[in-house]
């Protein structure tokens, strides 16, 4: 970002309505129908892609959503911004039930909810010069900021680090974290208050990454906007989120702020997935080797997810009660407000107790994808 621009004053934390959340999600749920037979093709399951989740969003804050390839992050962040038609649940923003307005109700808020895909790719047209693409929400929305869309236009690009004169470029003359810049600069345009961004930085290279979430993250501090974060693993929220969630297989398995999740996890997948974070580690920070859990198997079908604890099958410590009850999401004792787990038998809060039977993997290793898909 020009360390020279002015940006427009922060909005107030309570942008919602008075210290109301921005956003509110409450049972939210998404099942996706799944068709067989011949010759009449009829419904013959559903992949639950999303199944019963609750999470609040306040205004201005960054909320991080977690977890492994399939588990429903995407359809989540669709749900919210109402690409999407939720199956259960509602969704409110605002103090608005938005879960099923239609076009012409959802059309005063477009504006307010934006998204930043993660193909920056895929997700701009190759057609259209820069200018275009980032005037497009405008056009499409009939506003005409004050001095034209093209000093518009020219502002963003600034305020995403780019070029201002290079409004009437096409995509293929930038590098991939330069066309994720445009991505951010497109959701920008109506002065969101909301942004669900959907891996941003996933297809970007390594290097590059830090620099894009950096750009997040000051775009969210100096304008006020809310984000919902959606990552694969805690290492790319840990500096941007204030709160974060951990999914599995269509349900939030915990939920806390930033420095509950990272070092008082209490969720055994929690526990894995911070183990394959390197510069989480606790028990290496205590001087002790690093080590690692590689979750065994695969993660179940969301077609007939396990009964009770959807994790019991790749869990080290499930026993008969989580193949038949439910874990409720709930705060346990001891821990901060707003930490809530969602298991019978909870890890202590550190990440330094390993229970028997885990499978550790003593090679310090990068956080890579395969260690827990
Ligand atoms: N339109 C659809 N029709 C049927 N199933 C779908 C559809 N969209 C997603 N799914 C399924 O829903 C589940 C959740 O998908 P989703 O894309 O939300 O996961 P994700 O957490 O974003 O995964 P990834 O990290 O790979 O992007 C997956 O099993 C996926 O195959
Ligand atoms: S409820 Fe049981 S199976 Fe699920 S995470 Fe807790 S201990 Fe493991
Ligand atoms: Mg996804």
């Amino acid at each position: 970002m020009n360390e020279d621009l002015v940006l427009p004053a922060p909005r107030a934390r309570s942008a919602g309505a008075d210290g109301d959340p921005l956003l509110e999600v409450s049972a939210l749920t998404k099942h996706f129908p799944v068709k067989g037979g011949f010759p009449i093709r009829r419904t013959i399951g559903a992949v639950q892609a999303v199944d019963g989740i609750d999470l609040t969003v306040h205004a201005g804050e960054s909320f991080g959503l977690v977890g492994e390839s399939g588990c429903g992050k995407s359809t989540t962040g669709r749900l919210i911004t109402r690409l999407l038609e939720p199956t259960g649940g509602t969704v409110t923003y605002r103090g608005q039930d938005i879960t099923h307005a239609n076009r012409k109700e959802l059309a005063p808020i477009r504006s307010e909810i934006q998204m930043i895909f993660q193909d920056p790719y895929s997700s701009l047209n190759p057609r259209q010069t820069v200018g275009k693409i980032i005037s497009g929400p405008m056009e499409v929305n009939g506003i005409q900021p004050e001095g034209g869309r093209e000093r518009r236009v020219r502002e963003l690009l600034e305020i995403v680090g780019l070029n201002p004169e290079h409004f009437n470029r096409f995509p293929h003359e930038f590098s991939g974290g330069q066309r994720q810049r445009i991505g951010v600069a497109r959701a920008l345009a109506l002065n969101p208050k909301l942004i669900v961004a959907d891996e941003p930085v996933s297809a970007l290279d390594v290097s590059i990454q830090a620099q894009v979430v950096n750009l997040l993250q000051e775009v969210q501090k100096e304008l006020g906007i809310a984000f919902v974060f959606i990552a694969h693993d805690l290492a790319v929220v840990r500096h941007f989120s204030q709160r974060v969630a951990v999914m599995y297989l269509g349900k939030i398995i915990e939920v806390g702020d930033r420095d509950s999740i990272y070092a008082r996890p209490r969720h055994p997948y929690t526990h894995a997935l911070l183990s394959a974070v390197p510069e989480v580690n606790l028990a290496e920070e205590a001087g002790a080797p690093r080590e690692r859990i590689r979750l065994e198997g695969d993660v179940p079908s969301p077609i007939s997810p396990p009964s009770g604890c959807r994790f019991r099958t790749r869990c080290w410590k499930a026993t008969e009660k989580c193949g038949t009850e439910e874990p409720p999401l709930i705060r346990l004792s001891g821990d901060h407000h707003g930490h809530l787990t969602a298991c019978h038998f909870p890890e202590e809060p550190t990440t330094e107790v390993r229970q028997e039977g885990v499978v550790l993997d003593r090679n310090p290793v990068a956080p890579e994808k395969d260690a827990t898909e």
